[in-house]
């Protein structure tokens, strides 16, 4: 069989293990040929392909980033769009194709499956808000960055008697902060699920530094808000937002420096703003991740010889399962709330 690849979306460590897993499982089970598409939907509209055997798949289980490239097109953007991509897949014989990304790069899956498209799903985010599966590779990664990197801010903060604002990726969900902020042992965790107050946030870091703590971690999410309108106001006018992706997200950013000028002017101590940034992104996956990655490759490599179209593989009490794209892609899996709550709650303060 002829299948075609595609990686979507921000990057993720993990990717490569994924094509690797793909491509060998295509070719040593089954004797398919597998091409991929050159930086996402973009590659597919625009007809470019990068020839994938098993000697371009060595050496790149470990590696960060994907080899065939991503970006954020989106292929319904325009109304030529979708025309581009049937042409494209009926010219190079691409009888089924995986795409690997996270709901817009899914979402575009599922919409083309509607078109006649054979589409197996692999789900990848750092931010691990994708439904139908527990958890998406490339997160267990970014919290490992962002934990090294709370362990780190906590001895400056604690010499300069500071309080340290880090900011970590997490458009919609929190996943990141909250695990990397249990971790780290954050004295606060703020998420986008849940806005936050910022005068109850410094009243309990002042209750914390006045009976005798000498630091304080402050995880945020970047896509976290104030609760007050007028705090909300205030944080979007020094946030630098860019312009919108082709999906309509805008770029986020800068919520960690305003909390930071905040927290010191409203409480007197001292505090600082770390933006971990694509750093969560960049280099080499976790042992974890490359595991869940080589077996989602595999996985979606099974559902195309099975014939199971329109699925995304995912993981579910530790098992591979499959599940409609459509399912996958309809609504954010957002932060449990007892985790957030009665877990990281415990702690702050
Ligand atoms: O892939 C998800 C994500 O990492 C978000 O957490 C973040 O908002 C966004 O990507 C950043 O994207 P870009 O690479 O376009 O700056």
């Amino acid at each position: 069989m002829r299948l075609g690849i595609l990686t979507g979306g921000g990057d993720c460590p993990g990717l490569n293990a994924v094509i690797r897993a793909v491509v060998l499982a295509g070719h040593l089970r089954h004797g398919d040929e597998v091409i991929g598409f050159a930086d996402g939907w973009r590659g597919v509209l625009d007809g470019e392909t990068i020839p994938l055997d098993p000697g371009r798949c060595r050496d790149i289980l470990a590696l960060g980033g994907t080899i065939i490239g991503t970006s954020r097109t989106n292929p319904f953007a325009t109304d030529e769009g979708p025309a581009r991509v049937l042409g494209t897949l009926g010219a190079h014989g691409v009888e089924a194709l995986v795409a690997v990304g996270g709901e817009d790069t899914l979402g575009v899956a599922t919409r083309l499956v509607e078109l006649g498209v054979r589409v197996v799903g692999v789900p990848k985010t750092i931010d691990n808000d994708l439904s139908g599966t527990e958890v998406t590779f490339g997160f267990d990664t970014a919290v490992q960055i962002a934990t090294e990197a709370i362990d780190r801010l906590r001895t400056t903060a604690e010499s300069h008697h500071r309080v340290i604002v880090c900011e970590v990726m997490g458009r919609n969900a929190g996943w990141i902060a909250t695990h990397s902020g249990i971790a780290g042992g954050a004295a606060d965790i703020l998420v986008p699920e849940v806005p936050f107050d910022v005068e109850a946030l410094c009243s309990r870091l002042r209750k914390r530094h006045e009976g005798g703590r000498f630091s304080s971690i402050v995880v945020v999410a970047e896509g976290a808000v104030p609760v007050s309108e007028a705090d909300a106001a205030s944080a979007r006018g020094v946030s630098l937002p860019g312009n919108a992706d082709a999906f309509g997200h805008a770029r986020l950013g800068g919520i960690g420096a305003w909390l930071a000028e905040e927290i010191e002017r409203r409480t007197g101590i001292e505090a600082r703003v770390t933006i971990l940034g694509h750093i969560q992104r960049g280099g080499t996956p976790t042992a974890f991740d490359r595991v869940l990655a080589t077996r989602l490759g595999v996985a979606a490599v099974d559902a195309v010889h099975d014939g199971a179209f329109g699925v995304m593989v995912g993981l579910a009490a530790g098992k591979i399962v499959r599940v409609p794209l459509s399912e996958a892609t309809g609504s954010l899996k957002t932060v449990d709330l007892d985790l957030y709550e009665n877990v990281a709650g415990l702690f702050s303060g």
